[in-house]
Formats: structure tokens, C-alpha cells, sequence
């Protein structure tokens, strides 16, 4: 039995999971910090990286203690090694090397974007490559071509803001507090989405890629406007953001080849607007649509862990223990 620890500290959840190579999670342990963070409106980077230093430990400790294994029993041990927040990246990579040295177990360091893209596989097993992934997170938005471990072909990426960040900057501007996606899908259930005349960045447009920056501001005109109820911006917002993504991701399917299924992954893909535009468009061009449980969107170890296993039976040897942890790093 493959059985791989993963350790997730790139933004603000520190978290650990020990994961099988049948997917079954043995046990995982989440951290969030939104507490520390929520004074602040937004991740401050030095308090996350403390935090993570504080809680990873005890919280691997937990985890194995939970299972009942111990870590000499792993065939890795996998770490989100970038992109993300450096101190962060760091306390998890460290932390993981200190105990791949200590146990002389494999290293495996893993990118951030490859956990969240092959997440769906740990809980689907009959989701085959190649399948097309919207990844949308706080800090990225882009289309893939998922084709293999390790084989991602991008097709678009956002030339500003990425999608989560544009609901944290909407839950900002309407003083929604942090985090704020989940914040303006709760608001948005009370409001009209046809309120409020905004713009969709971008759609239509040959470009492949996604931009929301624009949107952002015409929420911060239409709050300051005063003309509307904070719900129908929050509304009005979504449905605009789900225009877009909607768009887009057709432009992409387009281009991209034959395809298994549509699938969505990142924090945002939490948001049941998203996934149920999402599960129309892949319906209408008979596709299957598949989103990872929602515990599963969001950042955390479980598929960082997958990634490990992934990359285990992909064939993929070991990192080296003087790697270094890269802040950009892309797929
Ligand atoms: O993947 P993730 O946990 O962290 C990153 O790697 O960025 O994504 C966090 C992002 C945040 O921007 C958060 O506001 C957004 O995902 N998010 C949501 C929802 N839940 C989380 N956005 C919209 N609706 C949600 N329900
Ligand atoms: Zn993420």
C-alpha cells in the first residue's frame, strides 16, 4: 500500500494529511488563520509564516497519531514547495525535509497547482487524463489541458486579477470582511443578479485569457454610487464573474482537443454558482463535469499528499534535500 504524508503552508492554512494509494485519507488536520489575518483585510505574509512554524508540528503529529502510523512507515513525504507566500513555503518544506532526512524517507516537493489539479482525481478514481481544469483560486485563474502527471498544457491565464481575489476585493469593497469569497456567495443569495450593469472583462475576445480587474472597479463605482443594495452588487458581481469564466472556458474547450471531462478546482470552485454554470456547460457539450467535495477545493494537505502518490506511481524519483522553495512556479 502507497501511503504518502503531504504538508500544505503556501497562503494561510497550515495543514497535514496522510493519504493511500487506494484514496483513502487516514487523517487530516486543517489550521486556518483567518482569525489572524481578518484585522488586516487580507493574508500579511509575516504573521502567516509564524503561524505556520507554530502549528505545523503538532498538527503532523496529530495527524499520525490519528492513524496510528508512524512516519517511517510513509514512502514519501510530500510538500507544497511553491508558488505561494515564501516564509509559508518555506516552514512546510523545511518542516518536510527535517523529516525525510530524519526517517530517510523519499522527499517529494510539490507544486501548489498540481495539488489543486489533480485533487479531483483522489476523490473520482474514474476520472482519466486528459480532462480540462479551470483552476481558480485567490491566486490563480487559468484553463489547462491536464494530459498526464506532470503534462500541463495552459491555454489561458489572467492578465490581472485572479478570480478569488476579485470576490476578496468585492467582499472588501462591500465590508464584508475576510475571507471574502464565501462571504459574497452567502450576500448573493438575497440579491438580484440583473441589478446592477456591469461589465464582462474580456468576453468575446479572441485572447484566450481572463481579466477582472475592470469588474472590480465597476463594483467599487457601484457601491460608491449608493444606488444599490449590497446584495444585488454581490449578485450582480457573480453572475458577471460566472459570464466570464463561462466564456472563456468554451473559448478554451475550443482550442484544446478532445477532453474526458470538464473539471473545476481552487477555492472558488467551492462556490455553487460557479459549479452549477460549470455543470451546464459541460452538459451542454455532453461532457462530464466533475468537481472535488467541496472540503477538497479549498486549500489542503490531502492533496498535496495525492500529488505525492501521483507522482509515486508516475515514476517520479525523489527531491533532493537542498531544494529550493519557489514563491512563483509555474505549472
Ligand atoms: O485555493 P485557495 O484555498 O487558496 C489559494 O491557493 O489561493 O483559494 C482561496 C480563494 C479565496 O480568494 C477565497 O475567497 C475563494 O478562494 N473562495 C471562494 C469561495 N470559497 C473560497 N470564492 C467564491 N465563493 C466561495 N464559496
Ligand atoms: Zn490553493
Amino acid at each position: 500500500m502507497t501511503l504518502v504524508l503531504g504538508i500544505e503552508s503556501s497562503c494561510d492554512e497550515t495543514a497535514a494529511a496522510l493519504v493511500t494509494g487506494e484514496r483513502v485519507i487516514l487523517a487530516q488536520a486543517i489550521a486556518s488563520q483567518d482569525e489572524e489575518h481578518a484585522p488586516y483585510g487580507g493574508v500579511v505574509p509575516e504573521i502567516a509564516a509564524r503561524a505556520h512554524a507554530e502549528r505545523l508540528a503538532p498538527l503532523i503529529e496529530r495527524v499520525l497519531g490519528e492513524a496510528d502510523i508512524g512516519l517511517a512507515e510513509c514512502d514519501a513525504i510530500a510538500a507544497t514547495a511553491g508558488p505561494g507566500l515564501i516564509g509559508g513555503v518555506m516552514v512546510g518544506l523545511v518542516t518536510a525535509k527535517a523529516l525525510a532526512m530524519a526517517t530517510d524517507t523519499p522527499l517529494l516537493a510539490i507544486n501548489h497547482l498540481e495539488g489543486h489539479a489533480l485533487s479531483p482525481r483522489l476523490a473520482d478514481p474514474a476520472l482519466d487524463f486528459p480532462y480540462a481544469l479551470l483552476l481558480v483560486s485567490g491566486g490563480h485563474c487559468q484553463i489547462l489541458r491536464v494530459e498526464g502527471v506532470g503534462r500541463y498544457q495552459r491555454l489561458a491565464t489572467t492578465i490581472d486579477d485572479a478570480l478569488g481575489e476579485a470576490f476578496d476585493k468585492t467582499a472588501k469593497i462591500l465590508g464584508l470582511g475576510y475571507p471574502g469569497g464565501p462571504a459574497v456567495e452567502r450576500l448573493a443569495m438575497q440579491g438580484d443578479p440583473q441589478a446592477v450593469p456591469l461589465p464582462r472583462p474580456l468576453k468575446g475576445s479572441k485572447e484566450p485569457h481572463f481579466s477582472f480587474a475592470g469588474l472590480k472597479s465597476a463594483v467599487l463605482r457601484a457601491k460608491e454610487s449608493g444606488e444599490h443594495a449590497d446584495a444585488d452588487i454581490a449578485a450582480s458581481f457573480q453572475q458577471a464573474a460566472l459570464d466570464c469564466i463561462l466564456d472563456r472556458t468554451g473559448r478554451a474547450l475550443h482550442e484544446m482537443g478532445d477532453v474526458n471531462a470538464i473539471v473545476v478546482a481552487g477555492g472558488v470552485a467551492a462556490n455553487r454558482t460557479v459549479r452549477s454554470g460549470l455543470e451546464a456547460l459541460a452538459s451542454a457539450r455532453q461532457l462530464p463535469f466533475i468537481a472535488p467535495p467541496l472540503a477538497l477545493c479549498t486549500d489542503n494537505a490531502a492533496m498535496i499528499a495525492w500529488a505525492g502518490v501521483e507522482r509515486l506511481k508516475a515514476g517520479f524519483s525523489a527531491d533532493p534535500l537542498d531544494l529550493k522553495a519557489r514563491p512563483r512556479w509555474p505549472l
